[in-house]
């Protein structure tokens, strides 16, 4: 459920009208909703009621300070991937033992700022990694709280590019050595086991995948336990998917995800840490954009926006489906027609839907890209030269402008050219 909904004839974000948002800062445009933000963690939060639990929003999916936030006033942590991605959420507010720190190429700046600034823990992902993590705590004189990632090999069954727990994936170590490389933790003097985690991919529509995943994990957790390590701690990563369609097909429900982790983990008594992005942010957030031209090819109509590739790449790069509604609300009966809904980005892989219904559109109409929250505007870049498009945050019937869009002079100025030449 989204608060992006039509009323009087036309799109509304919350109690705003998108139009009157196109309006004013031009398109295109992200825009992002308080309401379906605040709405989705908490279907996380409660889902994990009656144990000691902490969401960590993966923040990969949407990094904006303003969405950080209003998620940690709501009580979330914060999962990170980059030195960036850590002093983001410190300059949005989140302290430092609500943070945890994924990835498997943390560097040695990344890992000293996170020990010098604070860090609830580091999941570590090789062994490389551990011991160049427990030389820079020693010479920081602190001790690095550590959980290990386990690739569980299980079949995420999503896209093979966001898939991450099967044996050929680069990501945690093999679960077969878990206990080799827990003993060798042991025995550094800069890191302290805390526990394990698991992250197996993202856009999961079941809740098999997980449930296998969970019980190699609570298998580990005992023989772990049972080896003299201290295990209180279980990070589950993220993944749950979201309905990107209006058909039936709705992956689990976060309560459905959070009955299960109960089920597979709750004897074990530890704190749960999960790491949602995309179900927390997806269908919070759309990308709008205006029709510059509608072109007559020889056997189709193309839809040509001012959004591109460069602003919402998913569809490029993965073949996502994104669906696309009008701003204006088409008339109940409104005949539809088939349209390729492309960019002005030079190249053919600019294309967001080939052979996509729609009612007959002309230049100037607006358009709106639902479920564009996750993984849309952090991926935007600034190719053809075309500026970061702007984030706008909408609570009630107010919006606000949460990254203005930056003047060409601000893109260009960003060169140097060398004297020499
Ligand atoms: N934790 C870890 C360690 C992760 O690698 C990820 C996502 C998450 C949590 C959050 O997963 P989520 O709940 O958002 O599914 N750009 C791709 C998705 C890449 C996901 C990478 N890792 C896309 O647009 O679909």
């Amino acid at each position: 459920m989204d608060h992006f909904l039509y009323r009087d004839g036309a799109l509304y974000a919350e109690d705003v009208p998108v139009a009157e948002i196109a309006a004013a800062v031009g398109t295109p445009f992200y825009v992002y909703s308080t309401a379906t933000l605040t709405r989705h963690f908490r279907l996380f939060d409660e889902a994990l009621e009656g144990t000691d639990h902490l969401v960590c929003f993966a923040m990969k999916a949407a990094s904006n300070q303003a969405i950080l936030r209003t998620l940690a006033e709501l009580g979330a942590g914060m999962d990170v991937v980059s030195g960036g991605e850590y002093a983001r959420a410190r300059a949005a507010g989140v302290p430092g033992d609500r943070i945890v720190f994924s990835g498997v190429g943390k560097t040695h700046d990344e890992m000293r700022a996170a020990l010098e600034g604070g860090i609830r823990q580091f999941n570590v992902e090789s062994e490389p990694e551990m011991d160049a993590l427990s030389d820079i705590a020693v010479s920081l004189g602190k001790v690095a709280p550590i959980t290990v990632r386990v690739n569980p090999d299980v079949d995420a069954k999503t896209h093979a590019k966001i898939a991450t727990g099967k044996a050929e994936n680069k990501f945690g170590i093999p679960i077969s050595r878990a206990r080799e490389v827990y003993a060798h933790a042991a025995t550094l003097p800069g890191v302290e086991v805390v526990g394990i985690d698991v992250h197996i991919g993202s856009q999961l529509t079941e809740l098999e995948p997980y449930r296998a995943a969970y019980r190699k994990v609570a298998e580990l957790t005992e023989a772990l336990r049972a080896d003299g390590h201290t295990i209180t701690r279980l990070d589950l990563g993220g993944g749950l998917g979201i309905p990107y369609t209006r058909d039936n097909t709705a992956p689990p429900l976060p309560v459905e995800y959070g009955q299960m982790v109960k089920e597979e983990l709750a004897h074990l008594g530890c704190e749960i840490e999960i790491e949602p992005g995309r179900l927390i942010v997806g269908n919070a957030g759309l990308m709008v954009s205006r029709v510059i031209y509608v072109k007559s090819g020889q056997d189709r109509d193309f839809l040509i926006l001012d959004g591109a590739m460069n602003d919402l790449l998913r569809p490029a790069m993965y073949d996502a489906y994104h669906d696309i509604v009008t701003v204006a609300e088409p008339a109940p009966g409104a005949a539809m027609q088939p349209y390729d809904v492309v960019g002005p980005v030079c190249e053919s892989g600019d294309t967001f839907a080939k052979a996509r219904d729609l009612p007959h559109l002309k230049a100037g109409d607006l358009v709106a890209f639902r479920s564009a929250g996750a993984y849309g505007a952090v991926m935007a870049s600034e190719y053809n030269t075309r500026p970061l498009i702007p984030e706008v945050l909408v609570k009630g019937d107010q919006f606000a402008v949460i990254r203005r869009r930056p003047t060409f002079d601000e893109m260009i100025n960003r060169d140097t050219i060398p004297e020499w030449l």
